[in-house]
């Protein structure tokens, strides 16, 4: 595929509709880093296996190859301004929203759709990306309808199909 391919592909790609969550680890200093994703999928019932994808251009590449945990957190449909903010890595968004302490001081975000505390169980590098596979140790459910992303576009579910 040359450049304009690339675009179709993405666009393509963009036609199906993921939900949003913003995974969170430590970094080697202990500071807490997250980044926004839709790369996120289910994987195994037993063992519970779920797994995301890093670009290999991400300001936080280094920390998610080296971090042994990772929390998973499904975005609730009136989170999209906190998924602006963590798709960037300037200014401390831990700061401005706070955290909780979770499994090997994982920074936990306070609200949230669901939650998936992880440990890493592998890593594949697979083209420009690296899929990251992890165990679920712990996980959390709230009540809350999940953000959706479409097309480069934030939306709410609408109504259940008859
Ligand atoms: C809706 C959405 C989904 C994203 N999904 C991914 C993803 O699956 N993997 C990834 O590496 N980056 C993804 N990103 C980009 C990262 O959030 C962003 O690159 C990261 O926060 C680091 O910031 P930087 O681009 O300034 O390095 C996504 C961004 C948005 C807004």
């Amino acid at each position: 595929m040359n450049e304009t391919d690339s675009r179709e592909f993405r666009d393509a790609l963009g036609s199906f509709p993921t939900g949003v969550a913003i995974i969170t680890a430590r970094d080697q200093d202990g500071k807490p880093v997250g980044m926004t994703v839709n790369s996120f999928a289910s994987v195994s019932l037993a063992p519970p296996l779920v797994l995301w994808s890093i670009d290999n251009n991400s300001a936080f590449f280094d920390v998610f190859m080296q971090a042994s945990n990772f929390a998973v957190h499904i975005l609730r449909s009136d989170q999209q301004r906190l998924s602006h903010d963590f798709s960037s890595e300037d200014s401390d968004h831990f700061a401005e929203v706070g955290y909780d302490p979770g499994i090997e001081e994982l920074p936990l975000l306070k609200s949230y759709s669901a939650l998936f505390q992880c440990e890493v169980r592998s890593r594949h590098p697979a083209g420009d990306h690296v899929i990251l596979l992890g165990r679920v140790l712990e996980l959390r459910k709230c009540p809350a309808e999940p953000l959706v992303f479409f097309a480069g576009k934030y939306y709410k579910i609408g109504a259940e199909h008859s």
